[in-house]
């Protein structure tokens, strides 16, 4: 089955082949969102969400707006099978390259890693188009090289400083000090506002 395909994830859950699925909110996104104490009005979407924990820690704890997309309605499936309150309209089962809205706040959690190297410049450009001019992008990323032949495709600090830089700010890009034991020293966590221009 071709790799890059919605019907390719459907499969990978419906199997439980979900390796990446760390079964709880990241520590690291858990300590930024902690922070966010007066933003909790602000429209915020997990692109690539799959079992979505970080949502469902936004919302258990306040936020009001969360959207969660991905193409697999297996994994979207699962979310609300398990965390029925989120509402049906926050709930996007799309190709990201095709969503079109505006947020305050986008959380990248093994979403960049799973998209061909060869879209991560079209990653930039989708993530600048749906932010807010006073967005941010925030998240994680592997430090790693990993593979270059499947999911999950790895990079380093300076390769994402060139991808981003074109359409971002780096507010923010450094080694986690509080993932989780398989992901220590293998993860940065970043902070990127848009520029005008992208
Ligand atoms: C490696 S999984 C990560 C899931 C989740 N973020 C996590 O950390 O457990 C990548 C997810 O991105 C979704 N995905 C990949 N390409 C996509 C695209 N173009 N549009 C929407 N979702 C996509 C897959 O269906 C899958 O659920």
């Amino acid at each position: 089955m071709t790799i890059h395909t919605n019907e390719y994830w459907d499969a990978r859950y419906r199997a439980g082949e979900t390796r990446w699925d760390i079964g709880k909110v990241s520590p690291p996104l858990k300590v930024y969102f902690d922070q966010l104490v007066h933003d909790k009005h602000k429209k915020i979407l997990i692109p690539g969400c799959g079992r979505a924990y970080e949502a469902v820690y936004l919302i258990k704890n306040g936020f009001q707006e969360v959207f969660i997309l991905d193409w697999s309605k297996q994994a979207l499936d699962m979310v609300k099978k398990r965390f029925p309150r989120i509402p049906d309209s926050h709930l996007i089962c799309d190709d990201f390259f095709n969503h079109q809205a505006k947020y305050d706040l986008i959380i990248e959690q093994t979403f960049f890693c799973s998209l061909h190297p060869e879209l991560r410049k079209k990653y930039t450009k989708k993530m600048h188009a749906l932010l807010k001019i006073d967005g941010k992008l925030i998240g994680l990323l592997f430090d790693d090289p990993l593979f270059d032949n499947h999911p999950p495709y790895g990079g380093n600090e300076k390769i994402y400083r060139t991808v981003f830089s074109s359409c971002f700010r780096i507010i923010k890009m450094e080694a986690c000090y509080n993932s989780i034991a398989p992901r220590q020293g293998r993860e940065l966590f970043f902070i990127l506002k848009p520029k005008l221009q992208c």
